[in-house]
């Protein structure tokens, strides 16, 4: 039943992206910002200085309440000192919130937040229930691959990460 749903709903994205790529500049033809499963907002300051260490995440990925804690503790942030000046530290942090798994606005943000408990505020997108099912198939091993080094490190096997694209077609798991 799952797959089917999801089926219908990849047929149905397909069609529609076809469809805008008739009528739409490239950029939103190819779903950027438009794409209701895994949305790719953007922000400068975000870009800028969440890419430096690993990618800067999805926004969907996570509720609010997480996105503030953690920029709330950015001096102490995994063991590093991401800290920023206070005017950045906010527009980002308005940017996240306005995209977070809870505001409604993605179907990626409600798969996460129906397997969250109500008042959890998890750090680490890794950490959710719905990141942990999502990569039940992964082996153990996996992610402590040099080749890998952690779960955070996305981008070693989503080929596309850095434009925001996760999908099925774009994983590969390096040996
Ligand atoms: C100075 C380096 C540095 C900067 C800058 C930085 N981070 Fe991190 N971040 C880290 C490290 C190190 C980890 C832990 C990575 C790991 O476990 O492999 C991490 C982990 C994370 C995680 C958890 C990943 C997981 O396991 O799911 C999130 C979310 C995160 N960072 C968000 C941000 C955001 C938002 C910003 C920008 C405001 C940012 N980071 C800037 C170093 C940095
Ligand atoms: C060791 C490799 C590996 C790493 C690292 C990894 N993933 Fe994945 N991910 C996969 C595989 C394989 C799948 C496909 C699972 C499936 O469909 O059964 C997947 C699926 C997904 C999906 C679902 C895509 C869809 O079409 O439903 C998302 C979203 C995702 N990963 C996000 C992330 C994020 C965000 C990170 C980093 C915080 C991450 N992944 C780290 C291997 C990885």
């Amino acid at each position: 039943m799952n797959y089917l749903l999801r089926g219908i709903g990849v047929l149905a994205a397909v069609g529609t992206i076809s469809m805008l790529a008739f009528s739409l500049p490239a950029s939103e033809a190819r779903g950027d910002g438009g794409d209701d499963l895994m949305p790719r907002p953007a922000n400068k300051n975000w870009q800028q200085e969440c890419s430096s260490c690993h990618l800067a995440y999805p926004p969907s990925l996570l509720p609010k309440a997480s996105w503030q804690r953690l920029m709330n503790g950015l001096d102490q942030h995994f063991g590093e000192n991401a800290g920023l000046d206070p005017a950045t530290q906010a527009d980002i942090l308005r940017f996240l919130e306005a995209n977070a798994a809870d505001n409604g606005g993605s179907r990626m943000g409600k798969r996460v937040m129906q397997r969250l408990d109500a008042k959890a505020t998890p750090l680490r997108i890794t950490e959710t229930a719905w990141f942990v099912r999502k990569h039940d198939d992964v082996p153990r091993t996996a992610w402590s691959r040099k080749s890998v080094g952690s779960a955070a490190n996305c981008a070693a096997c989503h080929r596309q990460a850095e434009q925001g694209v996760f999908d099925d077609d774009t994983v590969r798991i390096p040996k």
